[in-house]
Formats: C-alpha cells, structure tokens, sequence
C-alpha cells in the first residue's frame, strides 16, 4: 500500500525549494502526494514566521486537525522550518498533537523523524543551535540540505530555484530570518555549477539562484582566492540547455558594479533585480539597520539603470514599522513615485519577539494606520507599475512559457488557441493565446495592451499557435497538472 503525504507551503522561495526536497526524498521512500489533508498518513506544514500572518494560519490550519488527529492517532502531523525552528514551546503547548517539530537546517532528517515518530509515538523534535552559541557550531548546525533532487516535483519542469547560499548575517532589526535559518553560508561554486549542469540535462531552461542576501555570495577557498555572485553567474553562463539565470534577493548595499556589469555582458543572466528598499526615510532605516540611506538607495537605482539598460528593478517596503510618523512614509511615498519600479511587495510591520526591533522599539503605528499606509502605497506603485508595463506596448517580448493562464479554462477548445502565461527576463508576466504544447518554449509575443500586474498581447508567428504547427511534439509534452503545487504564499 502506498503512503501519502499532505504538505502545505507557506513563505519565500527558499521555503518553496525546501518543499520540494522534502517530497524528493519522501518520494523516494514511497510517499505519494494526496490533496487532501484528512487522506493523509503524513500531514506536513512548512512554516514561515517573518510576520505573525503567516504563524496564525498555521495555528488555525493544526487547529483543524485536532479532531481528525484523535480519530486517527496513527497519522503523523509535522510542522517545518522557519517557524518550527523559532517556536518549539508554543508549537508543543499549543498544539500538543503534533508529532514532529523540525527547523529549517534539519529537514534532511525527516525520514528518520517520520519512522521514529511511527514507531515510538513520541514527538521528535530536530532544531539546529540558536545564534547565540559560537559561530561555528551554529555553522555546523544549520546543515545545507540540497540533495539529490526530483524533478517531477519542481512547480514546472522548465524552472527551478538552486541555494547559492543558505542564512543572514544583516540582522535587519524587524527581522527574524537571521535567527531562523542561521548565519550566512555560501555553498561551493563546483556544487552549484554541477546541480544546474543537472537540472539543465533534465530540460530546465530557467533557474533562479536563491539567497536571503544572494549579491552577498562570497565563496572563500581559503587560499586567497573568493568567488562572487558575478563570476558565480560567468560560471554557470554556458551551462548547455540553459536559458535564463535570474537571481533573488539583492541586498542595496552589496550591489556591485561587478554584479552589474556581469548582468549586462552575459546574455542568459536576465536584467531583472530584486532590491528591497523597506523605506524612503533615513531615520526608519537606521532604526532597521538597513546600513544604507535613501540617497544611497537613489544613487545604487540610477547605477543600475545606467549599467544595465533596460533592467526592471523590484522593491519590498515595510510601512508602520516603529516611529513611522507621516512624514516618514510621505518620503517613503515619494521614493515609490519616482522610481520605475516593476512592482513592490508592500507589508505592513509585524513585530517579532525575538528580533532587536521588538526588543527595542514600541510597535506604535496603529494597526488603521498601517493599513491606509499600505493602501496609499500600493495605490502609487500601481500608478508606477501601470506606466512600466505600459511602456512595453507595441514592442517584441521573449516569453518562457509557464502554462495555461488561471483563467484559461474557459476559452480552451480542442484544438484552438486558449490563454496562456508567461515571463519575459524582465519577470514582466505576459498573457496572450496559443496552444498548451508551448509551455516550455520561449516565443516572441507582440504586446498590445496592459494593467499593473500583466502585459498582453499575441504570438509573433502562426507556426505557434495552431495545434499541428509544433515541429516537435515530444519536446513539447505538458506537465501533468498535478505535478504542478498550488503554492499559497503569503
Ligand atoms: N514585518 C513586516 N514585514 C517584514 N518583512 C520582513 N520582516 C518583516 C516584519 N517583521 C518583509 C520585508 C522583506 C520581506 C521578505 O518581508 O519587506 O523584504
Ligand atoms: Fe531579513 Fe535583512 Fe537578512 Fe533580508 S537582509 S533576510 S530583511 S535580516
């Protein structure tokens, strides 16, 4: 009989990646995926704690199994990473009848975990060291977990995240990440190199190097010589079968002229940079730590711009974080209005116990004045967005193509065209028509319309669209949709 496993994914990519490991493995050890929580025989959350959103969902979602978990004592409930690693009391206080508690530098452990659970019935509890132990051991503790993987279980065949680096050094003071995933440790070149070598043999053409701080990227051999992300990505570059290299997240401070230049001169690394800014005010941004002004932040902008014509930058903002007055978020605003940004992820401050902002500051903006600054904000990035998509129309874009748009079901015919989805280098989203068997091929797509979040527009050639007009079918067989997760990230 076959096992089955139920696992839910909240947070960043690098909770994605992890997910996907964790099926890798269990996968190898004969688990299945099921849908449905309640047919599980392994129910399993990978957490995230970088606000308290994330936590409660967790905590109402094993709230839920409570019953199910006293009708069926034998199934196994898990819950992983950020928040496992952060929280162990409350978890076992909480939610006594979860059976195993497992932080993020553990998970190559949960086979093992899952097996001793069944067998013992006692809670298995795996965490690596927190931060305040030497460097070292917490090093050592926080192991990289990136083995062999398993490509039918990549949210599509023809992109994969790939670790560069695991943990954070910054310390941002809102932040939890530093304490939750441990100190920053770059992986070896030779190691990434090979996994891209692998994952391109299997036909991926579009991997995203993930790091919390991935410009920070620095491989010591320890005989002088160091490799940074820009001569990882000239590395990497001529990977056969490899198409496009993009990169998340940039930290402002490490931008180097060297990342840039590389960005510019290497014709698969995509022109698109991920820089969170968090706030357009000095004082907010020192009571953050974020090591870098708003002046720095314009100046790194415009050298970005100027090395790399045509990039699309992103950005992250905290609003209400402690001593926000309305004058800081006006300057906040202003930053928004005059920086062309693509689109900007904008969350309202969530203190976390644990971080030195918690310990340091009153969490002072109300919770109403949070969420009308959120609103204003995400108004202007709209605005700013709208004009950034709008200047792509009447132009040629490359389009990866990701599949069936969300809403394509109803314009799908057996043989016709139906509305598909895809991403330019830019991490411009594209909608337009043509049929299924393109998902996986790069097209060209003549934009003619757009909103703030998606470009539209139409194939460049027929060849594409038709049913019959694919020169090679087998190239181009769809994933199966249940291969595919739907990934709730908050
Ligand atoms: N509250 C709100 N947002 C946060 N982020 C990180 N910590 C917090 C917090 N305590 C945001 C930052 C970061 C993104 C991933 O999450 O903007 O860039
Ligand atoms: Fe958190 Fe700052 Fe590190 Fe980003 S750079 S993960 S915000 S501490």
């Amino acid at each position: 009989m076959t096992k089955k496993l139920y696992l839910e994914t909240v947070g960043c990519q690098m909770n994605v990646l992890d997910s996907e490991l964790v099926v890798g493995s269990l996968r190898r050890q004969g688990y299945t995926l099921t849908q449905e929580a309640t047919d599980a025989d392994v129910i399993l959350f990978n957490t995230c704690s970088v606000r308290q959103h994330a936590e409660d969902k967790i905590y109402s979602a094993l709230g839920r199994l409570r019953h199910h978990k006293k009708r069926h004592p034998d199934t196994i409930v898990g819950v992983l990473g950020c928040m496992a690693q952060k929280d162990q009391e409350l978890i076992r206080k909480r939610a006594p009848q979860v059976d195993i508690i497992c932080g993020t530098g553990q998970l190559a452990q949960l086979p093992a975990l899952i097996e001793e659970a069944k067998k013992t019935g006692k809670l298995q509890l795996a965490l690596s060291l927190d931060r305040t132990e030497s460097r070292h051991d917490v090093e050592r503790s926080f192991e990289s977990y990136d083995p062999l993987r398993d490509p039918s279980m990549r949210p599509s065949r023809f992109q994969a995240y790939v670790r560069i680096m695991i943990g954070c050094d910054k310390f941002c003071t809102y932040c939890i990440v530093p304490s939750v995933r441990g100190p920053e440790q770059s992986r070896p070149p030779e190691h990434i190199a090979a996994e891209v070598r692998q994952l391109a043999a299997e036909g991926c053409k579009e991997i995203t190097l993930l790091g919390q701080t991935v410009n920070s990227y620095k491989f010591d051999y320890g005989d002088g010589r160091r490799v940074r992300l820009s001569e990882l990505l000239t590395q990497i570059h001529d990977t056969a079968g490899l198409e496009r290299i993009k990169f998340v997240t940039n930290f402002p401070k490490d931008m180097g002229d060297d990342l840039l230049d590389a960005v510019r001169e290497l014709p698969k690394a995509c022109p698109y940079l991920h820089v969170p800014a968090q706030s357009g005010c000095n004082e907010v941004l020192k009571r953050m730590k974020r090591l870098y002004t708003v002046e720095y932040y314009r100046e790194m902008l415009l050298r970005c711009r100027e090395k790399v014509p045509g990039v699309a930058v992103s950005s992250d903002f905290i609003v209400g974080f402690s001593g926000e007055t309305e004058e800081s978020f006006e300057k906040t605003c202003d930053l928004v209005r005059e920086s062309g940004f693509k689109n900007s992820f904008i969350f309202k401050y969530s203190p976390r116990p644990g971080t030195k902002g918690h310990e340091m500051f009153a969490d002072d903006v109300p919770e109403e004045v949070k969420k009308r600054r959120n609103n204003d904000l995400l108004a202007i990035q709209n605005a700013v967005s709208l004009a950034d998509h709008r200047r792509h129309i009447g132009n040629t874009v490359e389009v990866l193509v990701e599949g069936p748009s969300k809403n394509a079901n109803k314009r799908e015919t057996a043989s016709g065209p139906m509305q598909l989805t895809g991403r330019t280098p830019t991490d411009h989203i594209v909608v337009f028509d043509g049929n299924e068997r393109l998902t996986g091929r790069t097209v060209e797509v003549i934009v003619d319309d757009a909103t703030s979040f998606t470009l539209f527009g139409a194939v460049e050639t027929d060849e594409f669209v038709g049913a019959t007009g694919v020169a090679n079918d087998e190239e181009l067989t769809p994933i199966p949709v249940a291969s595919r997760w739907s990934l709730p990230i908050v």
